[in-house]
């Protein structure tokens, strides 16, 4: 243990976390207070190389599109409580969660939840919707959309896919023609946001189509759209909406939730594809009692119900006013610094995706961010790679968040070689900031 201290001692740059005390177990099961801040080595050693650099504090910040950062009170009420599940006390905190997710998805849907990452709950929406011989449409323009059909595809379900490139959002009119002249399809999958482009797709436009069809259940995967854009589950017709703990919500990742309308409720009756943990009717009927068949994450759900709390004083609707505000001066910084949007025609209020300069590995700008600020952005997801670099703002960000990403960001590229004016993207930045001032948006507590 002091040794461990000793070694973090040596180095300049001390990673600070706003819960800077680790508690360390050693193996007689004693524990003990050791007041460094929880440092990631590997990162301390690069700097410690850079020592032509002042020696200084650096807060480690995520700017990634999940992990997010979280909500101080809900970190701290999640680790404050060891409930036990089948207690009524935890099944009273789950009953006004399923309340309170019901208020965060604009809907009087059902709900599950699952302990599991979002791509759990994606899984549930294939299985517990289709049969084997079953058709589905994918709307697919990245990653994510790409999950769709790799989940499709593990389950031997036939996918038909419209694609559109990187960048660019789902063809909604295609998609049209494809129900018109190429069904019947079971169901239709698309993401609200596609977090790997920094795309929104118009789900309103679609759902309209998708309605005439009283066979075909539409999937959204909100994963990054809730909390970040409109959805009107009930009025539109989404039949199932997918969401994720480590997204809008501001509690770290672990935990997958859907909506279910009528629509799809009555689907599940009839499907036929193998499904076990990621059963959404076991759940729905569990969770009515404030139950799950399964061992909840109890303390994420005790996070969550925080967390949603605050969401319900500061309004959905300024929520998402809040990453709107944010993904327009974030634009607008990284344009006036002479970058370019990757999602130029429906750029998405989660996460920007900006292109890296001409002959540029977008690598070289995230890593300098991250050693000299400990400001962690996104790179590219697949062919994306190198080309691209992801800023964050969904979520528990505000606007002083951005004003010092960017800030950072302008040193970096003069760093690593792409001139900029120091200043540049941060004063539009904040004439985007004094644009919206009218926008209410979260006082802190
Ligand atoms: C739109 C979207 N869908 C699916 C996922 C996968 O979620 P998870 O990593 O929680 O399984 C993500 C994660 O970033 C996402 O942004």
């Amino acid at each position: 243990m002091s040794r461990l201290c000793h070694r973090f001692g040596q180095f300049d740059f001390i990673y600070s976390h706003p819960l800077n005390l680790g508690r360390i177990s050693n193996r007689f099961g004693l524990t003990k207070i050791c007041d460094l801040p929880l440092a990631p080595p590997d990162q301390a050693k690069s700097n410690a190389s850079q020592r032509n650099t002042m020696p200084g504090i650096i807060k480690e910040r995520l700017f990634t599109p999940g992990p997010t950062p979280v909500l101080m009170e809900a970190q701290v009420r999640a680790m404050a409580r060891n409930l036990h599940h089948r207690t009524e006390e935890f099944r009273q905190i789950m009953k006004a969660t399923v309340e309170h997710l019901r208020y965060y998805f604009n809907t009087q849907h059902d709900m599950v939840v699952f302990a599991s990452s979002g791509t759990g709950a994606m899984e549930g929406a294939i299985t517990n919707l289709l049969s084997p011989q079953d058709r589905a449409l994918v709307g697919t323009a990245g990653k994510f959309g790409e999950r769709w059909l790799a989940l499709a595809q593990a389950y031997g379900v036939e996918a038909v896919k419209v694609e559109s490139p990187y960048g660019q959002p789902v063809n909604i009119a295609e998609m049209k023609r494809q129900l018109e002249t190429n069904g019947p399809f079971r169901a239709v999958y698309i993401q609200a946001t596609e977090t790997s482009t920094g795309v929104m797709n118009d789900v309103k436009t679609l759902a309209a189509i998708v309605k005439s069809y009283p066979e075909t259940c539409l999937v959204v995967d909100a994963i990054t759209g809730l909390g970040t854009s409109e959805l009107n589950p009930d009025e539109w017709g989404l039949d199932i909406v997918i969401g994720g703990s480590q997204k809008a919500t501001m509690i770290p990742p672990g935990l997958a939730f859907a909506s279910l309308s009528p629509k799809a409720i009555q689907a599940m009756e009839k499907a036929r594809l193998p499904r076990y943990y990621f059963d959404y009717l076991k759940e729905r009927k569990n969770l009515a009692k404030g139950e799950t068949a399964y061992t909840p994450a109890t303390s994420l759900v005790v996070g969550l119900h925080t967390a949603l709390e605050y969401i319900r004083q500061l309004g959905r609707e300024n929520l998402i006013a809040n990453a709107a505000m944010l993904a327009a001066a974030t634009r607008a910084a990284v344009q006036a610094l002479g970058l370019k949007l990757f999602a130029e025609s429906s750029p998405a209020n989660a996460v920007t995706a900006v292109r890296a300069p001409q002959g540029m590995d977008s690598g070289v700008i995230i890593k300098d961010m991250r050693t000299r600020f400990g400001t962690v952005v996104s790179n590219g997801q697949g062919t994306m790679k190198g080309q691209i670099f992801r800023l964050a703002h969904l979520g528990y960000y505000d606007v002083c968040d951005l004003f010092a990403a960017v800030a950072a960001l302008e040193i970096s590229l003069q760093k690593v070689g792409f001139a900029v004016e120091l200043g540049s993207g941060v004063r539009a930045a904040q004439e985007v900031y004094l644009k919206h001032e009218g926008v209410p948006r979260a006082a802190h507590s």
